[in-house]
């Protein structure tokens, strides 16, 4: 039997950003334009790589991958939180908050699989370049990446059947601009002991294990730079691993500045301002840091361009 003040909740309240409201034009402008340049980027990125055939290895295939999942990680949040700022009633149904939070849970696990496959990637190529297409074969690459979806739709269908489990009161707005795991499991008037435990441990895994292994890669491709020391290898590294370096430090940075940080007060305005971060800016940059400073990308440019005129002259 339910208790009296247990009702169903059909709907949240999303609160969204403690914008002020003369401010508020302006930052739809700014998420607006920041979210269309992460669509276009990403998008630019996964068609190139699809489009020249000599973009065609383990590492821009990873890319590729990483590049749509930046697409979706920003698109399960950021629509819905620009249809929230232009209107009266910021709800979002019951249903429809699950299911953002399983594909927020999804593709943010996603990336950070996908970015260990790339540190390995990276490490096959510099410890044992005369062995990397035999090692790195089109099948180790396709189960990397299945494996990587196996376990992120494992992983994010846990919390959201567990979820379903609790039930919600009369409070119902979330003081934050998606529907967060963490900020659910404080609305629930229900006991969320287990629910706890099982993002602390889960949360763990997913996040230290990835970051422990992408660690153990970088530190065998630096010892093994060590015992052959030439400038030549030292460049050659950089070249290779700096984009991959960018992302992972981008990464988890973020989520080290969000959980290891303590924050003495208003600890909800900090929260807001990371998650943002990481669901609006993180994915914009990514296409930046791998294209602009990557010579290989834009020849890929500049041949599908050729192409396109080309195929329009003639
Ligand atoms: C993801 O990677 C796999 C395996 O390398 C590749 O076959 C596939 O085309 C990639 N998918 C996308 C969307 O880039």
């Amino acid at each position: 039997m339910t208790g009296n003040n247990q009702t169903v909740i059909s709907e949240f309240l999303l609160l969204g950003l403690p914008i002020p409201p003369e401010h508020k034009h302006l930052f739809y402008a700014l998420f607006l334009a920041m979210y269309l340049t992460t669509v276009l980027g990403n998008l630019l990125i996964n068609v190139l790589i699809g489009l020249d055939s000599n973009l065609h290895t383990p590492m821009y295939l990873f890319l590729s991958n990483m590049s749509f999942s930046d697409l979706c990680f920003s698109s399960v949040t950021v629509p819905k939180f620009l249809q929230n700022m232009q209107s009266q009633v910021p709800s979002i149904p019951y249903a429809g908050c699950l299911t953002q939070m399983f594909f927020f849970l999804f593709f943010g696990d996603l990336e950070s699989f996908l970015l260990v496959a790339m540190a390995y990637d990276r490490y096959v190529a510099i410890c044992s370049p005369l062995h990397y297409s035999s090692i790195m074969s089109p099948r180790l690459c396709a189960c990397l990446v299945v494996l990587s979806w196996v376990l992120t739709t494992s992983h994010a269908m846990l919390h959201t059947l567990l979820l379903t489990r609790l039930s919600f009161c009369v409070n119902n707005v979330i003081p934050h601009f998606f529907c967060d795991l963490s900020a659910l499991l404080k609305l629930a008037c229900s006991d969320t002991r287990v629910n706890e435990l099982v993002v602390f441990i889960m949360g763990g895994l997913v996040v230290v294990i990835p970051f422990l292994l992408i660690v153990v890669s970088y530190a065998r491709i630096v010892s093994s730079i060590l015992r052959i020391p030439s400038t030549r290898g030292i460049h050659k590294v950089f070249s290779t691993c700096g984009s991959h370096l960018s992302v992972v430090s981008l990464f988890y940075g973020t989520i080290i500045g969000l959980y290891l940080c303590p924050s003495a007060n208003n600890s909800t305005v900090k929260e807001t301002v990371m998650a943002m971060m990481y669901t609006v800016v993180t994915p914009m940059l990514n296409p930046f840091i791998y294209s602009l400073r990557n010579r290989d990308m834009k020849g890929a440019l500049i041949r599908v361009l050729q192409k396109k005129i080309l195929f329009c002259l003639w």
